[in-house]
Order: structure tokens, then C-alpha cells, then sequence
């Protein structure tokens, strides 16, 4: 990972409780739960019920970025949730967020390389659910490979993957594209057969990238809105990258030139 992309982040997640971002997000998402991608309350309690959890689960969410979804989905299914992030400021409002929803130990992060091998013992999860982030791994292999590691027999892998190619894509549009954090794009194709390799079977693709296209427009029109406050906290040069960014996040993903697609995968018993 880049220097640039935990520079990003971080200055998202060490302001994450300001008032002008959560306003934005609900401006954004209209249920704000902390979440920093593409996703939405129902898009998320869509893929909670995917996952067919219960009280006695215990899921593993890869790149749990404020916490916030973590935090979220502990609550829908009853059971624990350990989130991983790379972000040292995303793990700290992870922990803060925990405290202030009393849950005990049913929620715990951890400060980990999700590209890297990973730091829990074999068959240790039920589910493990990663949102917007596995085009951050450019080990994508391996890290299919560690999450059949850690789930039991028989447990359930939900990611999606935001930046699939399908269609013209220019070289500023990609550049643009990849201005937050370091991107990996994959063609249609490439992300089932490393799943295939890693062991997993695939068991459900949806294509969900309505969402991003609608996401990407309501955030940038939010902030918009919020121009002032927001150049406050990022000055005036990111404040105008990420306007661009989140604009042409809108253009590919309405047009379906990049599309993002949510792949579902079990290991076997
Ligand atoms: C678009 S955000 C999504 C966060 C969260 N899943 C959500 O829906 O709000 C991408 C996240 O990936 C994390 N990330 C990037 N590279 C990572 C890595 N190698 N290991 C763990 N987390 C990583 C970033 O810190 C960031 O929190």
C-alpha cells in the first residue's frame, strides 16, 4: 500500500465523529452506521441475512474501516464480529465506537495487513464479510487462500469487488478512479477464478453497482453543501480531488464502464 492511500484514510477516519461528516452521511446514506464505501443500511442487512448468521456466529470483517459496519452487523445477528483495518486511525474510532455501544467482548478490532497472512488460528469464523476494500489487496490470492483458512468447513465468504471492468475506461478516468488508495482493477472473470484457486466455491454474484452509481452522486452533491466546512478540515486541493474523485466514481459506475459486483463463496464441508 501506498503512503498516499493511509494519508487518505487517515484524515477521513481521525475526523470521522466531526458533525460535518456525519451529516454528510446521512445526507449520503440516509441511515448512517459509520460506513465509509458504497454501501447502505439495506444493501448491508441484504448481506447479513446472505450470511444466515445467528447468535452464536463469529464473523471476521476485512478493511472495517470507522468500525461503524462492524459494530452494525453485531447487532443484527447477535453474535461477535472481530474487524481488521490497516488504518491505525480507523482501528482507534473502532474501539471508541465499541465502548459507546456497550457490547461488551462481541466486538473486537484489531490492527492487521488484511494482504498479509493473518493473525488468527485455523477455522476460527463463521462468515467473513469485506465491503469496497479487496481491490486494496494486491495479494488477492493469498488472501482468498487465508480466509479459507480461518472460516469452519462449510463457512460463508461474502466480499464485493467496486472497480470491475466493463467497458472503455480512460487512463485519467482510471487514474482518477484510483486516486484514494492503491487499486487493483480486475476484469470480469479474474476474481472467480481466484476464488476457485483459493478452494471456495462460488454460490451467488450479484451485480450491486446501482449502488455505487447512487452513493457517489448523493456524497458529492452532500458535500457540495458542506463545501465550507468541509475545506475546513481538508483544505482546498483534496477537498477539490475528492469532488472530482466521487464525480467520477458516479460517471463509471451509471454508465457501467466500472461496475461492482458482490460475490458470495463457501468452503466446503
Ligand atoms: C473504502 S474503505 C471501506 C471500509 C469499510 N469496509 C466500510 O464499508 O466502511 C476501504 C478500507 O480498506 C482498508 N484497507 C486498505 N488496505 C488494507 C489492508 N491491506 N489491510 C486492511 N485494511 C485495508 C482501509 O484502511 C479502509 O478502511
Amino acid at each position: 500500500m501506498t503512503s498516499r492511500n493511509v494519508d487518505l484514510f487517515d484524515s477521513t477516519y481521525s475526523h470521522f465523529e466531526a458533525d460535518v461528516l456525519g451529516r454528510i452521511r446521512r445526507k449520503t446514506f440516509g441511515e448512517d452506521f459509520g460506513q465509509n464505501s458504497w454501501t447502505t443500511a439495506d444493501e448491508y442487512r441484504r448481506w447479513a441475512g446472505w450470511l444466515g448468521l445467528s447468535g452464536r456466529s463469529h464473523v471476521l470483517e476485512v478493511a472495517s474501516g470507522s468500525g461503524g459496519p462492524a459494530i452494525f452487523l453485531a447487532e443484527l445477528c447477535g453474535g461477535r464480529v472481530t474487524g481488521i483495518d490497516i488504518n491505525k486511525h480507523g482501528i482507534a474510532t473502532a474501539i471508541e465506537r465499541a465502548a459507546a455501544h456497550d457490547l461488551g467482548d462481541r466486538v473486537a478490532f484489531r490492527l492487521t495487513d488484511a494482504d498479509a497472512v493473518l493473525p488468527f488460528a485455523d477455522q476460527m469464523f463463521d462468515a467473513i464479510l469485506c465491503v469496497d476494500s479487496a481491490n486494496h489487496f494486491p495479494e488477492r490470492l493469498r488472501v482468498l487462500k487465508e480466509w479459507h483458512r480461518v472460516l469452519k468447513p462449510g463457512g460463508i465468504a461474502l466480499f464485493t469487488d467496486p472497480v470491475v471492468v466493463t467497458g472503455l475506461v480512460s487512463k485519467d478516468e482510471l487514474a482518477e478512479r484510483s486516486s484514494v488508495g492503491s487499486f487493483l482493477f480486475a476484469p470480469p472473470g479474474v476474481n472467480e477464478r481466484l476464488i476457485a484457486e483459493a478452494g471456495l466455491a462460488l454460490i451467488r454474484q450479484e451485480d450491486v453497482t446501482a449502488n455505487a452509481a447512487m452513493v457517489s452522486k448523493r456524497w458529492h452533491d452532500a458535500r457540495a453543501e458542506d463545501r465550507e466546512a468541509l475545506v475546513q478540515i481538508e483544505g482546498d486541493e483534496r477537498y477539490a480531488g475528492l469532488q472530482r474523485f466521487f464525480a467520477t466514481v458516479h460517471h463509471l459506475t451509471s454508465e457501467r464502464r466500472l461496475s461492482r459486483i458482490a460475490y458470495l463463496a463457501q468452503r466446503s464441508s
